[in-house]
């Protein structure tokens, strides 16, 4: 099964690069699941229903959010009927939405995606998000109710993201961290078998401050004093993410690729899918 995971798009620029160019990826890799997170897709804050639905269209199977889930008040209604909308599962118990699902791909696979948030330097600082994996992987098993299992662990924290790594390895196809708007360069298969990056980056324009227009972020630096809202730059936006190969007989990774496709970063593809 051919596996891509996209890290957070961020304003029209990231979505603009995501939604034109995905169908085209997703029909060259013959991708089998495309998961998105799309927290900070509306101006940097939030996803509309009307975002959330382009999304869908462009070729994403599933959109997982972070911190900014319900930046748009508009996703508190909408969450509770948009079947591939994910936000952290480790939320309190009634919050709309939820946290977890699993989907059949074309070819009749079963994929559990989940979205998990760490605590570590986080706001809200929310439940467990080792006894909330531990309950939905529990609840779902690999190689028994799903054949691939993809979780965007949504921290600030290497440390955490790499613990949670270990924690899930051998019991889920992929562990993809998001938030950070940063590429790390730690993709690799861990001991038992489940594909791990630290951070996939942003789907956005990398000439700014985490997708936001440099001037602002800068002068609070530099004067400590807020003058205007952060609002996400507009230029030309780099999409990147993750690329993984799961075994259709183990539902773990075989191969992996980071993703970098856009002007302002070293570019990487997957060469096994040629
Ligand atoms: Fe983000
Ligand atoms: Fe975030």
């Amino acid at each position: 099964m051919r596996f891509l995971f996209l890290g957070d798009i961020v304003g029209r620029s990231g979505r603009e690069a995501v939604f034109k160019q995905l169908p085209a990826l997703r029909h060259d890799f013959k991708l089998d699941f495309v998961a998105v997170n799309g927290e900070n897709a509306a101006a940097g804050h939030g996803i509309t229903e009307k975002i959330y639905l382009e999304a869908l269209h462009s070729g994403i199977d599933v959109i997982t959010t972070g911190n900014h889930a319900f930046d748009q008040k508009d996703a508190l209604i909408y969450a509770e009927r948009a079947e591939r909308f994910l936000r952290p599962a480790n939320y309190p118990p009634g919050t709309p939405g939820k946290g977890a699902a699993v989907f059949t791909t074309a070819k009749g696979a079963r994929v559990l995606a989940a979205n998990i948030m760490g605590r570590v330097f986080m706001q809200p600082a929310l439940d467990d998000p080792f006894a909330a994996a531990e309950k939905i992987l529990a609840s779902c098993p690999l190689g028994e109710q799903a054949d691939a299992i993809i979780i965007d662990f949504h921290a600030e924290t290497t440390s955490e993201k790499q613990a949670f790594g270990h924690f899930v390895d051998g019991r889920a196809s992929i562990v993809a961290g998001t938030h950070t708007h940063v590429p790390t360069a730690d993709a690799h298969i861990l001991p038992q078998g489940t594909a791990y990056m630290s951070d996939a980056g942003m789907c956005g324009d990398y000439d700014s401050v985490l997708g936001m227009d440099k001037e602002e972020p800068l002068q609070r630096f530099l004067s400590k004093i807020p003058r205007r809202r952060f609002e996400a730059a507009t230029g030309k936006a780099t999409i990147c993410g993750l690329a993984v190969e799961i075994s259709d007989r183990t539902g773990l990774a075989e191969r992996l690729s980071p993703l970098h496709l856009g002007p302002h970063l070293q570019q990487a593809m997957p060469d096994f899918w040629n």
